[in-house]
């Protein structure tokens, strides 16, 4: 097993890329800590891998005051910890144009700022296990421009520069820190990317341009993305530190 003995945190944990983050993890042997704001999702998981395998917590991460007490609360349910995968985030404005500064904000706050209170809430109790392993989740408009989403783009650009300038910072402590950027996924968030009119032949004819532009012609799976993370805190990736790895089937690679 990869992570046999491994303490792990999820965030956004209880869906998509985030639950197949916490079926690997827990598959590989890690305990983990899955932190989100649904609790019956988050009961769901627990009931599914049971209790001695995955703690749930309960937190709003755009909040501030939630995103730290939720990984000191996950540090004590676990024991200390050795990974984070902070994978919160959400699609924010379509729009610069009569721009809605609270769901501004609302975005930089869950893309960015829970990232960075993620990982400098996280550090110290890895530094105590003598290293660890953060994982944050950007997106491909974290690596070029998107034309329907500008402040997302925005909020992930900054995790990706957030990401290399901590594995910078962390590298002395034996904390490696990447971030992996996935193409359009087949999970419920899709909808706020490509469906904000509400309009489902809208969202239809917006997804087939976005696949269209995909050399591999499809959508990313969550497991395909929770594989990739789950490399990146493994051993494997022992010397692999401040990388952004698109898992997008050829989309970045133009
Ligand atoms: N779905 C995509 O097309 C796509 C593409 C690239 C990157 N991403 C990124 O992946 C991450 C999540 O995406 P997913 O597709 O796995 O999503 P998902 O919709 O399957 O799951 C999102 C999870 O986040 C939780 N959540 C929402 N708001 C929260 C908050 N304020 N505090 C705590 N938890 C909250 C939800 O309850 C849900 O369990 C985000 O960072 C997103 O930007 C998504």
């Amino acid at each position: 097993m990869r992570l046999e003995g491994k303490l792990a945190v999820v965030t956004a944990a209880a869906s998509g890329m985030g639950r197949a983050g916490v079926e690997r993890f827990v598959r590989e042997g890690a305990k983990v800590a899955a932190i989100d704001i649904n609790p019956d999702a988050l009961a769901a998981l627990v009931a599914e891998f049971g209790a001695d395998k995955v703690s749930a917590h309960v937190a709003d991460l755009s909040s501030a005051e939630d995103a730290r007490r939720s990984i000191h609360e996950a540090a004590e349910a676990l024991g200390g910890i050795d990974i984070l995968w902070a994978h919160a985030g959400m699609p924010g404005p379509a729009s610069v144009e009569d721009l809605d500064l609270e769901a501004f904000d609302r975005t930089i706050a869950l893309n960015v700022t829970s990232a960075a209170l993620g990982a400098g809430t996280a550090a110290p109790y890895m530094r105590k296990r003598g290293g660890g392993a953060i994982v944050f989740t950007a997106s491909i408009s974290g690596l070029v421009g998107s034309m329907m989403s500008p402040i997302y783009s925005a909020a992930k650009w900054g995790v990706v520069g957030l990401t290399k300038s901590l594995a910078l910072a962390m590298a002395a402590d034996g904390i490696r820190v990447n971030v992996v950027c996935p193409g359009l996924a087949d999970t419920p968030m899709k909808q706020g990317f490509t469906g904000r009119s509400g309009d489902p032949a809208e969202a239809a004819a917006n997804e087939a341009k976005l696949v269209a532009a995909v050399p591999m012609g499809r959508l990313v799976q969550p497991g395909e993305v929770a594989d990739a993370a789950l490399w990146l805190v493994s051993d494997e990736a022992s010397f692999v530190t401040g990388v952004a790895i698109p898992v997008d089937g050829g989309f970045t690679a133009r």
